[in-house]
């Protein structure tokens, strides 16, 4: 495993860390460091378990694991099919190792160790939220430290400040549900089924967001941290006064009322932490970061506040192996490896 730094690098990305069996291949000149890494994405391929998973209403860990074995292997195939590559043109294979189901997450780090082994390139072991924050890079070749990031999926609600590649500051984090879970369980109240972020999403068209004045939790003065659990409890009682008679409100807008207090102290708290921090830029990313209503609100509130807002493509928020192969590919290009010794995590710390 030779020093990779500078090489023109095509990196190939794993993602299992849930319900989604993904491959994806990565290109670049591999410089990493500079400004215009000249990324390309040659494929990405997912498998989603959304319909094995549907009849339990949420992910069960052990069946998402078993799935994941059966997939990994045609997922992995598929990906260098799409991209017209070789094995023998890889220069290096990511996955994820944590956070997440650790059964899962093992079947895409077994298969990315055996790979980086046999094939004689490094293996990157990678954070799988710092991946979903480089999601951003995919797209925006121009993006370039510091800025500030909000991550929310459906494990995490974290406000990081990227300071510059691989240096982190976790700037706040929910206390209790992330904002993905809160729209699951909400969605499930509302019989809107799983998984519930795209059909609150979906349903919160045809309402009036301003129907419900739900509660806000902006906690303690200057807090980066989150709180969704009083917003759940309080559409949870609603709803259940709605069902008794009481309100003569319908789904679409109670979906909408929800939707927007949690974009509210969403968008309130990023914008005032990239002030803060002082950086140019805000990005977001993570599952929830493709919801329709957040991209709107946020792009209003940095160009408000002067910031530029960069965002995946909705595709590239939820969870795919093309983030994977870019958090890997700029760690390749500092000339970082990991050991084959990595465990999966399955409470991966970011910083
Ligand atoms: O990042 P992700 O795919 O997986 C995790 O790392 O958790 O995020 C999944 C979460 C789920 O909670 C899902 O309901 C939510 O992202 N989500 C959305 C939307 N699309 C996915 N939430 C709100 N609006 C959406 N359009
Ligand atoms: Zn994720």
């Amino acid at each position: 495993m030779g020093d990779a730094r500078g090489r023109a690098s095509c990196v190939l990305g794993i993602e299992t860390s849930c319900d989604e069996t993904s491959a994806a291949v990565l290109q670049g000149d591999g410089s990493g460091e500079t400004f215009s890494p000249g990324l390309r994405l040659r494929s990405s391929v997912v498998a989603s378990q959304v319909r094995l998973h549907r009849r339990f209403g949420g992910v069960v860990p052990e069946v998402a694991s078993r799935r994941h074995v059966e997939t990994i292997i045609p997922v992995i195939d598929q990906a260098l099919r799409d991209a017209g590559v070789a094995l023998s043109d890889l220069t290096a294979v990511a996955a994820t190792r944590g956070p997440g189901l650790v059964g899962a997450i093992l079947v895409g780090l077994s298969a990315a160790k055996t790979m980086a082994l046999a094939l004689k390139v490094p293996f990157i072991g990678v954070n799988h939220i710092e991946a979903h924050m480089y999601a951003n890079f995919i797209e925006h070749p121009d993006l370039r430290p510091p800025f500030v990031c909000l991550v929310v999926s459906g494990g995490h609600t974290d406000l990081v400040y990227l300071r510059d590649h691989g240096s982190y500051e976790v700037m706040g984090r929910t206390r209790d549900d992330a904002a993905g879970e809160a729209f699951d369980k909400v969605a499930r109240v509302l019989g809107l089924g799983y998984p519930g972020g795209p059909a609150i999403d979906d349903a919160a068209r045809g309402g009036d967001p301003g129907a419900v004045r739900f509660p806000r939790a902006f906690l303690e003065e200057g807090s980066y941290d989150f709180s969704f659990s009083g917003l759940k409890t309080a559409v949870v009682n609603f709803v259940r006064k709605t069902e008794t008679g009481g309100v003569p409100l319908g789904i679409a807008d109670i979906a909408a009322s929800f939707q927007e207090a949690v974009v509210d102290v969403l968008v309130k708290k990023t914008v005032r932490a990239a002030l803060d921090k002082h950086v140019s830029t805000l990005a977001v990313a993570g599952g929830v970061a493709a919801n329709s209503r957040l991209r709107e609100q946020l792009a209003r509130g940095a160009s408000e506040a002067g910031l530029r807002l960069v965002s995946p493509s909705p595709a590239l928020c939820t969870d795919n192996a093309a983030m994977v192969a870019c958090a890997g590919y700029f760690r390749v290009a500092r000339g970082e490896a990991s050991s084959l010794d990595v465990p999966a995590v399955p409470d991966l710390d970011l910083e």
